[in-house]
């Protein structure tokens, strides 16, 4: 019960509060009814595996000018793929983008499947974009775990276990908030306060929509938490 109204103060906050950007359904939009478009929240995923939401904003832009949709995409020729690719690194992201993007056109239809399982066959989805796409595109009520979610997590519950052993501890705690509606925005409201107010080193709890229940600030430590094994 006490989850439940974590997520609603979550949510609460990400209505007002979240990040504009381009994969996203403006609020207005949304009040309106209009879904996210799953070609654009699996685009955004993979461009965000291991580059930075500063860096992948113009990519993705011109990614989604050049090719508006999966069919698009998947009968563009590799080289040009791989050309607006370049400067984003690990390339087999992008060799892996483009046969997804065949995978979907040729034996879904051009429609991204709806479930964590379906998604996990196809090329260069693992755990993580398969729960994100599920979540951010279908509501379905799967728990992304990235870095900012872990630092949200372990500052919240106070897990002073180090990372990576407690991940474990992170996700089950990440899914017991995890609301069975609009899990989503909750994905994302979680990730866009790990990024804008739950930060590595100085972290603005003095306006955290969770400072009342974050045992990490009550503890005085929160600036201390994940604390990281050595690699
Ligand atoms: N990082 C990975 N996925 C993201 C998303 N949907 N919004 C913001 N940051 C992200």
């Amino acid at each position: 019960l006490k989850c439940m109204q974590t997520a609603q103060t979550l949510l609460a906050w990400y209505d007002a509060n979240a990040r504009v950007l381009p994969w996203r359904v403006a609020p207005f939009d949304r009040a309106q009814g209009r879904a996210p478009d799953p070609y654009r929240v699996w685009l955004s995923e993979i461009m965000l595996q291991q580059t930075t939401v500063a860096a992948v904003k113009a990519y993705f832009e011109r990614f989604t000018a050049l090719w508006p949709t999966v069919q698009d995409l998947a009968a563009a020729p590799d080289d040009a793929v791989m050309a607006e690719w370049a400067g984003l690194g690990y390339y087999a992201r992008a060799r892996n983008l483009l046969k997804c993007a065949r995978a979907v056109v040729a034996d879904y239809d051009g429609v991204f499947p709806h479930d964590h399982a379906t998604l996990l066959t196809l090329p260069g989805i693992g755990p993580y974009t398969a729960s994100a796409v599920s979540a951010i595109a279908f509501d379905a009520p799967e728990t992304v775990l990235d870095g900012n979610v872990e630092r949200v997590m372990s500052r919240l519950f106070l897990v002073e276990m180090p990372l990576p052993k407690s991940k474990p501890e992170l996700m089950t705690l990440a899914q017991s908030l995890t609301p069975q509606l609009r899990a989503g925005d909750y994905a994302q409201a979680v990730m866009d306060l790990g990024a804008t107010v739950c930060t590595p080193k100085s972290p603005a709890c003095g306006i955290c929509p969770l400072r009342r229940e974050c045992r990490a600030l009550a503890a005085g430590i929160a600036a201390e938490l994940p604390k990281k094994d050595p690699k």
